[in-house]
């Protein structure tokens, strides 16, 4: 195999553990037809963790201890139970003379969540004998997002080519499947495969000649409870279907839209519906014929509705031709300006995808005030595994931390106890259709995400879109559990390093909130002016004495788009938190923070200190050569080594930059350029 598994890959238990286990697994009463990936699955663990080939059987047994696997309404055994259609149970328990180990669902979906978590509890530990589970995914849409292209690229990717596309074909192998594994593992229900910039061939995605290669594609995935999604072109009655508008109030278009998707569903009766990416960076969209996202959005959800199918329409709009000189335009406030107005008038089947903060996935920003502002509206919260700006799969950058503090942060839209993390779960407005999307890290390097410990970084998402209660710290010693095994000293440092790291990718390139000092189009390393004078609405307008845009009520006014007591907490210096300081507030470099530093003094210790502790994370994975495989431990080192000299290089231009801005030296006399 050109490839590992993962946090899927099953060793050998300690001879004791597998021993207990045999019993258990000899025989398997799998009360479920047509389930070869439920005894694939349990197979596989079984022969390799345990050492045995279990038996199946199909109906219950007279034994002293086996597994049981089947839906509620075939067990023999009653139980009054609510699982709604993903939540499963593991439970121990005593039936007609024999000890049972039951694994049941309401759905074969279930079943095959069930029997993924069941493992996963055996690997960490769990004792067998006493299982008492119950779990049910508090968010409805748990999704992926791949910016795959047609020819194999994709964008944004840094662990290798598309595992779906190559040279205009859809590919359908043995990692197809093995795919779906890993996603079914953490809990994953739906996929986008290709990119949101939906261009050139990338159109025709929708049409007979691929929709049969879909089909099998969908096969695959539907067996793991996955469905699939493609993101589509706005403009496609006019690109497929000769009509020359795709106004979505012309009757020719929502016609044309009908009948794509009775052929759509023809091939896959589980489609899971339409990504759209409209009026953004040169999409085209509603906004050409004078129309509303809302009328967009609703043509397409009325042609999905009758198959059950969604629209997810993107967020991400905003005037991406702006002048630098423009200094009232604020891109900061565009998602919340286009979209609030549209409050309520999207109709059920349509979800509105926010990313994280206002701006783009810098390494932070504030929450985006959308989540809170729109009460009627279904929300998925975007996410963006694979690190664009956050060191590109080349420096250790684990997001589960920041994913939490978004998931906690308190919007205030009823009071008190608003989390994001409750609008995302559909509970805070009483609606259904909202989740989680997540733009995919997976390419077909030999561990999928080209920096092997990036892989904690899809897991960490889909165990928080599972549940977003979920401590971040149990996530990452899971991950590491899963994938390393148990030796303490691997936990140790693998855990310390990951728990940290987003911090330190923070101090050494852009500390309070600044974010986009990167190199423009590819996103890679330091260039503080890099995006300064360009179209794209992004600035910091450094001078002599201050950095930093006013978005305060005396500036562009973008804070007054928060519920209080956000609004007054952001809008003054004095109460804003540090960590977003230059996001929402011009200040000079001689500010005083909490520390009693200035702002600058703080900016050149944070990036020394940076530095320093992408060394520390090398000294610590070097302690753990001959605990992890070979393999693994070169290329993790190999990067780490890279990540020390790209992160040198983020220190001297951002310090140098400051320095040459200022004239104000360091006061500790570290080396900085003048
Ligand atoms: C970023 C990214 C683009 C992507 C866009 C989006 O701007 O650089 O590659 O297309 O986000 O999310 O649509």
């Amino acid at each position: 195999m050109d490839y590992r598994m993962c946090w899927l890959e099953y060793r050998g238990l300690p001879a004791d553990a597998a021993g207990k286990l045999k019993d258990w697994f000899s025989s398997v009463s799998i009360l479920e037809p047509g389930s070869s990936v439920l005894k694939d699955e349990i197979r596989r663990f079984s022969e390799r963790s345990i050492g045995i080939t279990p038996r199946f059987y199909s109906r219950p047994l007279k034994k002293e201890k086996y597994i049981m696997v089947g839906r509620l309404e075939s067990l023999p055994i009653k139980l009054d139970e609510n699982l709604g259609e993903e939540g499963f149970m593991l439970r121990t328990l005593e039936w007609n003379g024999s000890k049972i180990l039951l694994v049941t669902g309401e759905t074969k979906k279930a079943l095959v969540y069930g029997i993924f978590d069941l493992m996963k509890r055996i690997r960490l530990g769990e004792d067998i004998e006493k299982m008492n589970v119950l779990e049910k995914p508090k968010a409805k849409f748990r999704m992926l997002n791949h910016w795959d292209n047609l020819d194999g690229t994709i964008e944004r990717g840094y662990a290798g080519n598309s595992i779906f596309f190559k040279d205009n074909r859809i590919i359908i192998n043995q990692r197809t499947q093995d795919y779906a594994r890993l996603l079914a593992s953490i809990g994953i229900n739906g996929v986008v495969i290709n990119n949101v910039n939906v261009k050139k061939r990338e159109v025709y995605l929708i049409d007979s000649i691929y929709l049969k290669r879909l089909k099998k594609l969908a096969d695959i995935f539907r067996e793991y409870g996955i469905k699939i999604y493609l993101s589509i072109n706005f403009a496609s009655p006019v690109y497929l279907g000769g009509l020359d508008t795709a106004d979505p109030l012309d009757e020719r278009v929502a016609r044309w839209w009908r009948e794509k998707a009775r052929e759509i569903y023809d091939y896959i009766p589980d489609f899971g519906g339409f990504l759209v990416k409209a009026d953004s960076e040169f999409n085209p969209g509603p906004h050409m014929f004078g129309r509303t996202h809302a009328e967009g959005a609703n043509m397409l959800a009325r042609a999905l509705a009758p198959f059950g199918g969604v629209v997810i329409w993107r967020a991400f709009v905003y005037n991406c031709l702006q002048d630098w000189r423009d200094y009232k335009t604020d891109r900061a406030k565009a998602a919340y300006d286009n979209f609030k107005p549209l409050d309520g008038q999207f109709d059920d089947n349509v979800i509105i995808q926010i990313k994280y903060g206002p701006m783009d996935f810098q390494v932070r920003e504030p929450v985006n005030p959308l989540f809170g502002g729109m009460e009627r509206t279904n929300q998925i919260l975007e996410l963006q595994i694979t690190q664009e700006y956050t060191g590109q799969q080349i420096h250790l950058c684990f997001l589960g931390t920041l994913w939490k503090e978004i998931l906690e942060f308190d919007t205030f839209a009823k009071g008190e106890g608003s989390y994001v993390k409750r609008i995302v779960d559909g509970t805070l407005f009483d609606r259904e259709n909202n989740g989680f999307a997540g733009v995919s890290n997976v390419g077909d390097s030999v561990n999928w995400t080209g920096h092997d410990l990036a892989q904690a970084n899809l897991y960490a998402f889909g165990r928080l879109a599972w549940n977003p209660d979920e401590e971040i710290e149990r996530i990452v010693e899971e991950w590491i559990k899963l994938t390393f095994g148990d030796d303490e000293k691997v936990l140790e440092n693998v855990s310390y390093m990951l728990m940290k790291s987003h911090r330190t990718y923070e101090k050494y390139t852009t500390p309070f909130g600044l974010g986009w000092m990167v190199n423009p189009g590819h996103h890679y390393g330091p260039n503080p002016e890099g995006y300064e004078y360009s179209k794209w609405g992004t600035y910091h307008r450094a001078n002599w004495e201050a950095i930093g845009v006013d978005r305060t009520s005396r500036g562009t006014g973008y804070t007054l788009q928060y519920h209080s007591p956000w609004k007054e907490i952001y809008d003054d210096i004095n109460t804003c938190p540090e960590d977003l300081l230059l996001f929402f507030h011009r200040v000079r470099y001689d500010h005083r923070l909490k520390s009693g530093k200035t702002l600058l003094q703080t900016m050149y210790d944070l990036h020394f200190e940076g530095v320093e502790e992408v060394e520390e994370f090398i000294k610590k994975w070097e302690e753990l050569k001959d605990r992890v495989p070979p393999d693994i431990f070169e290329r993790v080192k190999e990067r780490l080594h890279m990540q020390l000299e790209h992160a040198k290089e983020w220190r001297d231009v951002i310090n140098t930059y400051f320095y040459r801005r200022t004239g104000i030296p360091d006061e500790k006399g570290r080396k900085i350029y003048p």
